[in-house]
């Protein structure tokens, strides 16, 4: 079992910076620190991630390395998933599915599902945590608008031992601060940090 940080790890997913998903992640990070928690905010576009090359390298029988680990940065952000207490992401909805740069790096994931399909002891030893999400698109409208995105945040943090609470959808939000103009949205943001903060007491004191 990796070693167990202190902070929430909070990721940003948009690829502007500023906008409502920042927004959200500052609220978060209050929230959690209100809480008593400690909390870090990882803004994906400031990390560089290859896309996955599908060269299967993984599923090789007797590791499950990716043979681009050291070429970018997506190890670095995988090491924060599996040593978190509580993980929380903040994303815009790009064509009712997360932003390509978070998608390209859920594919770099596929050595840790390849892991888990062979049962490696080191990923079958990730503790169970929990896992938020704080989705924002500029639609007021849209039945199935956060459900590819949820779906494939859900089966990408399963193979960290983190299941992923219900999300909390905000519509309406298109304007860099459309969020931070909205104090009804943005309490329900801050609460939803303060539970983040809460579950990070519980899982590290029962660490
Ligand atoms: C490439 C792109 C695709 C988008 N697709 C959708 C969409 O399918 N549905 C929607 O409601 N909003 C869509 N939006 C709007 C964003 O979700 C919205 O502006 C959001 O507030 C952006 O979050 P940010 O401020 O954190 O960047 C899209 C925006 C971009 C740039």
């Amino acid at each position: 079992m990796a070693h167990m940080t202190r902070e929430v790890a909070i990721f940003a997913c948009s690829h502007r910076g500023g906008g409502n998903s920042d927004t959200a992640a500052t609220l978060l990070a209050r929230g959690v620190r209100e809480a008593g928690a400690e909390a870090r905010v990882l803004a994906l576009r400031n990390y560089s991630v290859l896309a996955c090359l599908a060269c299967r390298a993984c599923a090789g029988e007797k590791q499950s390395r990716c043979v681009l680990a050291a070429k970018d940065q997506a190890e670095e952000l995988f090491g924060v998933l599996m040593a978190a207490p509580v993980v929380i992401f903040t994303s815009p909805i790009y064509f009712y599915a997360l932003p390509s740069q978070c998608k390209t790096w859920v594919d770099r994931s596929q050595r840790f599902w390849e892991a888990r399909r062979k049962g490696d002891p080191w990923v079958m030893a990730l503790k169970d945590r929990p896992a938020y999400a704080c989705f924002v698109a500029g639609q007021p409208t849209g039945q199935k608008l956060f459900d590819g995105a949820r779906l494939t945040l859900k089966y990408f943090l399963v193979n960290f031992g983190l299941t992923l609470a219900e999300p909390l959808g905000l519509r309406g939000l298109d304007a860099a601060n459309d969020l931070a103009s909205d104090a009804g949205a943005s309490a329900l943001v801050l609460d939803l940090g303060r539970e983040a903060g809460r579950r990070a007491l519980e899982v590290q004191a029962g660490a």
